[in-house]
């Protein structure tokens, strides 16, 4: 199955996505994570230690890799390329495995910002749709409100996107904005999950702002979340039943959409 996780800066996309891929994990799954957010922090929200975060160098900045498979220098324009460099080794070799999960950072690329058509930029497409349609893992990717570079061949292998709301009227209207981009590259499901719920306010005023039928959750605001974050800990180990409950509902959720 294909996840893709997205909403505004800050909503929470990581905090789920870490959580989800743990709980796929004991759930028996194969799970590969992609952090494919510029702006990475996957890796902390899984419970990498810091010292073995430090160690994960992104794909975008492995320069003999993408060099070496595109036939082109990197942070160049102007250059010939291959538009199709071979791709589907890269989840295997190049991933770092934490607990079982296999965690694929993506990184930013820096020359003419994300839509450029730069080397760097087509092999991450290319990894990106490879992962989507050819591999049959629970996937998880992490992803940036501009859902744009997944393009329409690769929506196409999206089972379903979550997209994260908090209740405030930003992030609805950034959901509003993700879910007309998706609709028009062609992902099949949308769902939301509200996160940092504080009361039965910011319950009703997300029910109303969003489509309710495709609701999977309500998140609570969370001082354990806040706090594991804040000291570094690993998110997952935090969780007491309850909020772990709440989480374990909606990856419950997320499988039936694929298919009770
Ligand atoms: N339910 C919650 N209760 C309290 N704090 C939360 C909750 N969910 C997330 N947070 C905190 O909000 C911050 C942002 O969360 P997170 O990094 O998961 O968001 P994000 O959408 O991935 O952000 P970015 O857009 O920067 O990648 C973190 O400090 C996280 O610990
Ligand atoms: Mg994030």
């Amino acid at each position: 199955m294909k996840i893709a996780i997205t909403g505004k800066g800050g909503v929470g996309k990581s905090t789920l996505s870490a959580i989800l891929a743990h709980l796929a994990r004991r759930d028996g799954r194969s799970v590969l994570a992609v952090d494919s957010d510029p702006d990475a922090n996957l890796a902390f929200a899984l419970g990498v230690p810091e010292a073995e975060r430090k160690k994960i160098v992104p794909i975008s900045q492995q320069k003999e890799l993408i060099e070496e498979r595109t036939g082109a220098k990197i942070k160049q324009f102007g250059q010939i390329f291959k538009l199709n460099p071979h791709v589907s080794d890269v989840a295997d070799r190049f991933g770092y495995t934490f607990q079982g999960i296999n965690l694929l950072v993506f990184g930013a690329i820096e020359a003419g910002g994300s839509g450029c058509a730069c080397p760097e930029n087509t092999f991450l497409r290319n990894l990106i749709s490879h992962i989507v349609l050819q591999r049959d893992e629970f996937v998880i990717v992490d992803m940036e409100a501009g859902i744009e570079h997944l393009g329409r061949g690769t929506a196409s292998g999206v089972d379903v996107m979550i997209v994260v709301v908090d209740p405030t009227a930003q992030s609805v209207g950034t959901a509003d904005s993700i879910v007309r981009l998706a609709r028009q590259i062609g992902i099949r499901e949308v769902r939301f999950v509200g996160n940092k719920i504080g009361n039965e306010a910011d319950r009703t005023y997300l029910e109303n702002h969003v489509d309710a039928q495709k609701l999977l959750g309500f998140i609570p605001y969370s001082d354990r979340i806040r706090q594991a974050d804040r000291d570094g800990l690993a998110l997952m180990t935090q969780l007491d039943g309850e909020l772990l409950r709440v989480f374990e509902t909606i990856y419950e959720k997320i499988k039936m959409v694929d298919g009770p």
